[in-house]
């Protein structure tokens, strides 16, 4: 039998990031990611800012991803686009946009779940990624969610440990503001933090049951610390930036590797994922790398450009579930809550 190639295009827009990428098979051929720089000033995400960017971007992002992947719309199998969960406003703009393509090529349209595509963004084949066995425990760290998801395979995943409040990625982003850092913060802080000392100026770590997370209360020792610091002495942020940003750094992924170790003892699964934008960070790799060798844990890191919001891993969801023909019709609406 002919063993014919399927080719995907995925679209990404759930946040503030609007993206294209072609897939053939398991390997993307293109990922195009234009980034919103002005959100930039406002300390976080504009809801309506974003979703006027992706209109504008989006015909040359998906223009870029083709004619990079070197594809000719009329050779592609199907559409897969990212419904939820996200900026509604954000959302519709690469829903309605995949609906009007598999409608006007006549070709399959597959919907994602944002989070899945996360996590399975692992499966995305490249000569030197790893792809994890199941079962894993995933970890998905974004500016949106932190969950931690018991894999049994691509499409059965349960979520046993989530943030009661902020995510990892906003804890990051709101200490960043409180520091007067632009948004977003996260890369920042990793970046000052790896010159600074962990340890200078403890916070307080949540005491949250079972695999549940909180992060609002650290932004809230953080703000009070630093206004604190500030009345005493106005140069304090300046004169200790690298320290403050290295111990919110310790601080945050201590409270992630210790709920990881816990979902390690309850569920006896030592095979990690990571994934999210917050998967990009020096700190998490390292204290993987350390449970590596220390709990015998075989850590699952994603290449740089697959932690962040990417088409690419919505195309790999694409792919499996083209396989499988789960195809959406074009009643399909864009969700902004749409649970794992
Ligand atoms: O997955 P993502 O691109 O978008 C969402 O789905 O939310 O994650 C974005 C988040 C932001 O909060 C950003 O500050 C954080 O990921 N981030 C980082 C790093 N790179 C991105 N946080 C800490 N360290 C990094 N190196
Ligand atoms: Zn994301």
């Amino acid at each position: 039998m002919e063993n014919k190639n399927i080719y995907i295009l995925a679209i990404e827009s759930s946040c503030d990031d609007t993206s294209a990428a072609v897939l053939c098979n398991k390997k993307a051929l293109s990922n195009i990611v234009a980034t919103q720089k002005i959100h930039e000033e406002y300390g976080g995400v504009v809801p309506e800012l974003a979703s006027r960017a992706h209109q504008q971007n989006i015909v040359p992002v998906v223009h870029q991803a083709l004619a990079k992947a070197n594809i000719d719309k009329n050779q592609l199998s199907a559409i897969a686009f990212t419904r939820g969960p996200g900026l509604m406003g954000s959302l519709l703009v690469g829903t309605s946009f995949a609906k009007s393509l598999s409608l006007g090529l006549n070709i399959p349209l597959i919907e994602v779940n944002h989070m899945q595509a996360h996590i399975l963004s692992h499966f995305i084949e490249d000569d030197t990624h790893k792809t994890p066995k199941f079962p894993f425990l995933a970890m998905t760290i974004s500016g949106g969610h932190t969950q931690v998801v018991l894999v049994e395979n691509y499409f059965k995943m349960e979520v046993i440990g989530e943030s009661l409040d902020d995510a990892a990625g906003e804890a990051y982003d709101k200490s960043a503001k409180i520091l007067g850092l632009p948004y977003p913060g996260g890369p920042l802080i990793d970046k000052y933090a790896q010159l600074g000392n962990p340890k200078a100026f403890p916070f307080p770590k949540p005491k949250v049951e079972g695999l549940n997370f909180s992060f609002s209360g650290l932004k809230t020792s953080i703000l009070y610390f630093i206004q604190r610091e500030t009345a005493k002495n106005p140069n304090f942020i300046t004169e200790n930036l690298n320290d403050i940003c290295a111990s919110i750094q310790y601080t945050i992924i201590n409270i992630l590797m210790d709920k990881l170790k816990k979902a390690v003892k309850q569920t006896g699964i030592k095979q990690i994922a990571i994934g999210g934008g917050v998967s990009a960070n020096s700190g998490i790799r390292k204290a993987l790398e350390e449970a590596e060798i220390k709990h015998g844990w075989t850590a699952y890191i994603p290449k740089f450009e697959f932690c962040t919001d990417n088409a690419a891993m919505i195309g790999i969801v694409g792919y499996l579930k083209y396989m499988e023909t789960e195809f959406s019709d074009q009643s399909v609406t864009a969700k902004a809550r749409y649970i794992l």
